[in-house]
């Protein structure tokens, strides 16, 4: 089967040196792609700027901000049987970017915010992907009640869901504890495990999921 993964954060430029991000580090997505070729599948990496290396033997196509994410996930995901969104994309960019280095001056700075396109969301609706739709949900309070909306509004088949609330696992770190909400209604917690460890336990749940002539 072949899996297209999005992993790692966006950067959304403010001026030629600055930028908007956040602290995913694309551990969670690169361990994914890693767990996906190791189970013998072909993977196709779009990755935001990250301080990994992409592994061997797969397709990478490395992005910086959500739009290039999206572009360069709507003309690729229609060769995936499966498509994993992991990525901590920015929901906002700058209204409009700084041509020049913007110089300080007044005591305060006000940058407007427009929405970003959601990648995940468009999966479905825009690009009219019919294979296998996994979201994560980073959410810091009522994780089950967000993770079952996102599943639905998104219409996924599974989603996984992490607390970003606790600082000993999920963004930047070698550890995650998340539970799987999966579109048929149930659940699965999975217990505190490395990212690999989590990647090669979800990988199995997924080629699981998918129609036997797929795989
Ligand atoms: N995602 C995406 N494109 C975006 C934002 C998010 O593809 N512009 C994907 C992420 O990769 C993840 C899922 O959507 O798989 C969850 O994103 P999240 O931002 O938590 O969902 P939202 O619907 O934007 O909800 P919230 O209000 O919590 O931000």
């Amino acid at each position: 089967m072949h899996f297209l993964v999005t992993a790692g954060p966006t950067r959304e430029p403010i001026d030629p040196v600055r930028f908007l991000s956040n602290r995913s580090s694309g551990k969670m997505g690169y361990a994914l792609a890693e767990a996906a070729l190791a189970a013998g599948h072909t993977v196709t990496l779009v990755s935001g700027p990250v301080a990994l290396t992409a592994p061997e033997g797969l397709t990478f196509v490395p992005v910086e901000t959500a739009q290039e994410m999206y572009d360069a996930v709507a003309t690729r995901i229609h060769d995936a049987g499966v498509a994993i969104f992991c990525a901590a994309v920015a929901d906002y960019r700058v209204a409009s970017i700084a041509e020049e280095k913007i110089k300080k001056s007044a005591d305060e700075l006000t940058l407007r915010l427009v929405q970003n396109p959601d990648i995940l969301g468009s999966a479905r609706s825009v690009f009219g992907f019919g294979g296998l739709l996994v979201g994560f949900a980073a959410e810091t309070n009522d994780l089950a009640r967000h993770a079952l909306d996102k599943l639905r509004r998104k219409k996924c088949d599974l989603i996984v869901a992490n607390d970003v609330s606790r600082r000993d696992i999920a963004f930047d770190c070698d550890f995650n504890e998340v539970s799987l909400f999966f579109a048929d209604g149930t659940r699965e917690d999975l217990p505190f495990l490395t990212k690999h460890e989590i990647a090669a336990a979800l990988i199995g749940r997924i080629v699981a999921l998918a129609p036997q002539e797929r795989q």
